[in-house]
């Protein structure tokens, strides 16, 4: 029976990582999978392939309607979906076989199968060609999340599907309802509006992009409308039935209140829950909510088991899940390691993204914290006027008394990127005067968050 210090059963963002830093610190690491290639739902069908897809119908519509006002003189703007899902394809795969090159590299030993708890420190990989049997020392969870399901509605992955059918559309769809407006359904949405579906979006709740920002969210729901996707808000879908045959063959979906859609594609992006089959089985405790119950070291009711990831609590994102991963392993070899889960990004890739740290201006008041707040306009930077991108606006929230930065929300081009000079000085505890003190390069759009920080005393230099 192989014996290593560290067993990790998932390969996502959450696992290898936590399989790296696990080599590192000089562990013996094992990594168990069951796909064939590495990486998770993050690398092979999740954030990696829409960001290749957003990316390409960006660029188709950028070159068809944006490049006018710059003097560029464009025509007979086509595209070919066969080209951008073949480019998908390699790009995923340039990520998954990077992914295997680092686990090779940090000398991770890989497991094809799934992995199943046995209790004692062992671990069985069921694979192909039969079952094999591990023994550790710690065995980390890390399987991640499955799609939430819809009561009701029935994917039946080619006329109704996830996010992982929507990903691989071979025909741009003439027209497609995505239920729920949340980052996934917002994104798809995008690409296949972008390619010329008709996207309407129904959205449960009356906003979109719950836990953003309002004032944020508000912006999203105006500039995406603008760009042609439809919205039914406080819509809730009740059922859906495949109609029609053969290549005709159409969805109809049920709403309550208000008369029903149809559409030759469905996207279901109600959330993601916790992918914890075969756990309770094996005696992990669950939460109400379905998740694993861990403590503040990653450890689960089973002595030497942990979790990290979309498994536990706090965000369910990516790099939440790499920094579980490399906190646990450094508490399991030098006794600490923590993550803020108040200082976790996030980031909503439509065009313009939408970012986001700590806390927003309505959980703020929900917990009767006194505030000020600093808004400054992507319309009055100058480098945002040259771009051509002046939509949007970056908001500081921060407490009226100690002047410390609460919460960052940002909607405008490359949000996601100016989001991490935010998370920076949240982390190391920055007051709104320390970000508007700190020398910016002009002209940037990171000017835009300095403006915000000085808007937050009154006192913004070009408003
Ligand atoms: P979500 O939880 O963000 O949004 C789901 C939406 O569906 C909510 O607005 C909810 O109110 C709505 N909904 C629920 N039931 C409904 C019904 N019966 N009818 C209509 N609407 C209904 O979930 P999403 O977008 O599926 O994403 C799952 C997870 O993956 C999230 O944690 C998300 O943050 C993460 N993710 C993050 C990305 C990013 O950071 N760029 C990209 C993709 C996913």
């Amino acid at each position: 029976m192989a014996k290593h210090d560290v067993i990790i059963i998932g390969a996502g963002p959450g696992g290898y990582v936590a399989a790296i830093r696990g080599a590192q610190l000089g562990f013996n690491v094992g990594l168990i999978e069951k796909e064939s290639t590495l990486g998770g739902t993050c690398v092979r069908v999740g954030c990696i392939p829409s960001k290749a897809l957003l990316e390409s119908s960006e660029r188709y519509v950028a070159t068809r309607d944006k490049l006018a006002v710059h003097g560029v003189d464009v025509k007979d703007v086509s595209f070919d979906l066969g080209t951008m899902q073949a480019r998908k394809t390699k790009v995923v795969s340039q990520n998954t076989d990077g992914v295997a090159f680092l686990m090779k590299k940090n000398k991770v030993t890989r497991y094809t199968g799934t992995g199943r708890l046995l209790g004692d420190g062992r671990v069985a990989v069921d694979g192909a060609d039969g079952s094999e049997e591990l023994e550790a020392t710690h065995i980390v969870l890390a399987t991640g999340s499955v799609s939430v399901d819809l009561r009701g509605i029935e994917v039946d992955s080619e006329v109704i599907g996830t996010s992982t059918e929507a990903l691989a559309y071979e025909q741009v769809p003439d027209s497609l309802i995505v239920i729920g407006a949340g980052a996934i359904g917002l994104e798809l949405g995008s690409v296949w509006s972008r390619l010329g579906a008709k996207v309407t979006v129904v959205e449960y709740l009356d906003r979109i992009l719950p836990g953003i920002d309002l004032e944020i969210a508000k912006e999203a729901l105006k500039l995406l409308t603008r760009q042609g996707l439809s919205f039914r808000l406080g819509a809730k879908v009740t059922g859906a039935e495949v109609i029609g045959k053969g290549a005709k063959r159409r969805a109809r979906l049920e709403i309550e209140g208000t008369e029903p859609l149809e559409a030759q594609k469905v996207l279901v992006a109600v959330g993601r829950r916790p992918a914890t089959a075969g756990l309770e089985e094996a005696g992990i405790v669950l939460d109400g909510r379905g998740r694993v119950q861990v403590d503040e070291g990653f450890r689960t009711n089973l002595q030497g088991v942990y979790a990290i990831g979309d498994l536990i609590p706090g965000p369910m994102l990516a790099h939440k899940a790499e920094e579980d991963g490399v906190a646990l392993m450094e508490r399991l070899a030098n006794g600490s390691g923590h993550v803020d889960y108040n200082l976790v990004p996030s980031v909503v890739y439509t065009e313009p993204e939408v970012a986001a740290v700590g806390r927003t201006e309505e959980q703020l008041n929900e917990a009767g914290v006194k505030f000020r707040k600093g808004v400054f306009p992507y319309m009055a930077n100058g480098r945002a006027r040259a771009l051509a991108q002046t939509d949007g606006k970056v908001k500081i929230l921060a407490d009226a008394e100690t002047d410390r930065v609460l919460g960052v929300h940002i909607i405008g081009a490359r949000a996601g990127d100016l989001i991490a000079e935010a998370v920076a000085a949240m982390t190391f505890g920055a007051s709104s005067e320390d970000i508007a003190r700190t020398v910016h390069a002009h002209p940037t759009l990171a000017e835009i968050v300095k403006e915000a920080a000085l808007a937050v005393d009154g006192r913004a230099l070009h408003s």
